[in-house]
């Protein structure tokens, strides 16, 4: 009989729920296996935190936002002696192997440790949508969809007043949430983290919006940068991965835009609103499928794997692949959405 842990690691995002739920129900009725939830990401494995999961802890948890096990940004390499603190906790509760969720910083540790001698299966999870190997993560789905309502509200009020409304998504160094919420709200500009923009060219499309007697929403990922300019920060402090906070872009240019054309304009940060709540049908299945399939790969004893979606086919790829690079939005599919500018 087999025993594994599970953990939830980086920010949260709709969908995580959905995936513990398949691990522990696959893995207790299909397999007899015993399954461990660690608490709050590498932190769990790190000190022994959790507890055994049983199928009624996962009753009712499909639809559920965030995570029961809870989640940190915790880096096990940050300090010396982390990978060997885990081991000495899995080997402690009997743990065969770990099931990691997470995006690109948890799953580069789940390949670090995995290179370490720990079996280690990975699933794909960030509302930014920019890990690689795999087609779409879920959590994304549900951002987009919860930055498409939102944007779907500012079109009316800005209307009313005949102001720029400046949208900032979440997105630190990709905008995919940018470019879909952008395209499905109609958005008269849309910047992303891939390509530096220009505030003159912003303010000629929010003027001939406003010539057109229609109000400019602009959609802004928050890793959003001017030519020649840096990102804007919330705070310079680092996490355990070195990532910095990033947000204050949308404020600052909706000062720029109302200082340039004398029109009124305001800022709204969607922020965390993006990720939390149900998730949507769309990431519920996928989560669930992703669950299903991690745990046929700890079964096949094929690890140093993250389940991924191509196409439709819920395949395998190795960590080493899907932590390699981040999948930022192409330069040729953000000039798609170019010809909706102004
Ligand atoms: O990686 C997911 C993400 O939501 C990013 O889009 C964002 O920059 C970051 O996490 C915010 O993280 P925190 O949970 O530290 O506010």
């Amino acid at each position: 009989m087999m025993r594994v842990g599970v953990l939830t690691g980086g920010g949260d995002c709709p969908g995580l729920n959905a995936v513990i739920r398949a691990i522990v129900r696959k893995g207790i009725e299909v397999h007899g296996w015993e399954v461990y939830g660690f608490r709050d990401g590498w932190r769990g494995p790190l000190t022994g935190q959790g507890t055994w999961l049983s199928c009624d802890d996962v009753e009712g948890i499909l639809t559920r936002g965030g995570t029961i096990l809870g989640s940190s940004r915790t880096n096990p390499y940050s300090d010396d002696g982390g990978a060997e603190a885990i081991k000495r906790v899995l080997s402690d509760e009997g743990i065969d192997a770990l099931i990691a969720i997470g995006g690109e910083d948890t799953l580069g540790v789940a390949r670090r440790l995995n290179d370490d001698g720990v079996k280690v299966v990975g699933v794909p999870k960030t509302i930014d949508n920019d890990l690689g190997a795999t087609d779409y993560t879920f959590g994304f789905d549900t951002a987009v969809h919860i930055a498409t309502e939102a944007i779907d509200r500012l079109h009316t009020t800005a209307e009313s007043h005949h102001r720029a409304l400046v949208v900032e998504v979440m997105g630190r160094h990709a905008g995919w949430i940018a470019l879909h919420s952008g395209l499905a709200g109609g958005a008269s500009v849309i910047l992303v983290p891939e390509r530096p923009f220009s505030v003159d060219k912003v303010v000629g499309w929010v003027e001939r919006r406003f010539e057109r007697e229609y109000a400019p929403i602009i959609v802004v990922a928050e890793g959003a940068l001017p030519e020649g300019g840096a990102e804007v920060l919330q705070s310079g402090e680092k996490d355990a991965f070195g990532h910095v906070r990033l947000g204050g872009v949308g404020m600052w240019l909706a000062d720029e835009i109302s200082s340039r054309t004398g029109r009124e304009a305001r800022a709204v940060v969607l922020g965390h609103t993006q990720r939390g709540g149900t998730p949507t049908a769309y990431d519920r299945v996928l989560a669930t499928r992703f669950g299903l399939h991690a745990v046929d790969a700890v079964a096949d004893g094929d690890f140093g794997v993250m389940v991924a979606l191509q196409g439709t086919d819920i395949v395998r790829a190795k960590l080493t692949e899907a932590t390699e690079e981040l999948k930022t939005v192409p330069l040729d599919r953000y000039a798609e959405a170019e010809v909706f500018f102004g």
